[in-house]
C-alpha cells in the first residue's frame, strides 16, 4: 500500500490535455486570429488574385503599416509558441502516442463514418486517424508558412531560401496558399469542437484523467513490482 502511495507520487494523475499543452493551444489560437487578421490587412495593400479583396470589417490594422506591426507581433508569439509546443511534444513523446501511428484504412473508414455521421466521439482519449492527419498536417502548413514567412520577410539575408521558391511571387503564393489551409483547417477544427462540446471543455479544463498506459509512462504498479 506504501509503495503503491509512492508510486503515485513518482507518476502523478495525468490530465487527458495537460496545462502546457492548453496553455499552448490558446496562445496559438490567439497568435492565428492576428496573424490572420492582419495578413489580409497586408494582402489587401497589394492583392495577388484580382477578385479577392478582404473586407475592412475582418481585417486587423487600420492602415498596411499597422497591419504589419501587428503581424510581427503575431509572429513572434507564434513562432516561440510553436517551438515550445513542438520541444514539449517531441520531448514528452505525446506526438508519438496521440498522432502515431497512422492507418491509411482507418483514415478511410473515419472518413466514411463521418459522411454517413456514424462517427463515434465517446473516446476523447484517442484522436480518430483523420484528426491525427489534420493535426500533422497543419503542424507542417505552420512550419512552411514560417518558412515562407522569413523569405518574404528578408529575401536578401535569406537568399538561399528564397532562391528555392524561385521567385518572390512563388514565395507570396506559397504563404498564401498556408494560410488558405490554416483558415480551412480552423473551419472544420472550430465546427467538430462545438459538435462535441466534451472535447471543448476538456480543451479549457484539461478533461479526464487518463492511465499511465495512455500516457506511455511505464505503469505506477508495475513500478512497485519491478521495484518491490
Ligand atoms: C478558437 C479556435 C480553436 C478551438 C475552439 C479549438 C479547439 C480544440 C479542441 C477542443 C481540441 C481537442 C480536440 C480533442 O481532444 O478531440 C484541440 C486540439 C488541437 N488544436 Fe485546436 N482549437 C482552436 C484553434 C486551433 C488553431 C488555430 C490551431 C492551429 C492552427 C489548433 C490546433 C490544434 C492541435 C494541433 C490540437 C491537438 C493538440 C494536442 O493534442 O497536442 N487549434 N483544439
Amino acid at each position: 500500500m506504501a509503495q503503491l502511495a509512492a508510486a503515485s507520487r513518482v507518476y502523478p494523475a495525468h490530465r487527458l490535455h495537460p496545462l502546457p499543452v492548453r496553455i499552448m493551444h490558446w496562445i496559438n489560437a490567439v497568435a492565428i486570429f492576428i496573424m490572420i487578421g492582419s495578413g489580409w490587412k497586408i494582402y489587401n495593400d497589394d492583392i495577388i488574385f484580382s477578385f479577392l479583396r478582404f473586407p475592412d470589417s475582418i481585417v486587423i490594422g487600420k492602415w498596411a503599416q499597422y497591419g504589419l506591426e501587428w503581424h510581427f507581433f503575431g509572429m513572434w508569439i507564434f513562432v516561440l509558441n510553436g517551438l515550445a509546443y513542438l520541444c514539449y511534444g517531441i520531448a514528452t513523446g505525446r506526438f508519438r502516442r496521440k498522432l502515431f501511428p497512422i492507418s491509411i484504412r482507418e483514415v478511410f473508414v473515419t472518413i466514411g463514418e463521418a459522411l454517413r455521421f456514424r462517427l463515434r466521439h465517446d473516446d476523447l482519449t484517442h484522436y480518430n486517424a483523420v484528426q491525427k492527419v489534420l493535426y500533422l498536417g497543419v503542424m507542417i502548413v505552420g512550419i512552411l508558412i514560417v518558412i515562407s514567412g522569413l523569405a518574404l520577410w528578408k529575401p536578401i539575408q535569406f537568399s538561399e531560401l528564397a532562391n528555392l521558391f524561385g521567385s518572390f511571387q512563388n514565395i507570396r503564393l506559397v504563404h498564401f496558399f498556408c494560410m488558405s489551409a490554416i483558415v480551412a483547417f480552423i473551419v472544420v477544427h472550430v465546427t467538430l469542437a462545438l459538435l462535441v462540446p466534451q472535447s471543448l471543455l476538456a480543451m479549457l479544463t484539461g478533461g479526464p484523467a487518463i492511465d499511465d498506459d495512455a500516457t506511455g509512462r511505464a505503469p505506477a504498479v508495475s513500478k512497485v513490482e519491478t521495484t518491490g
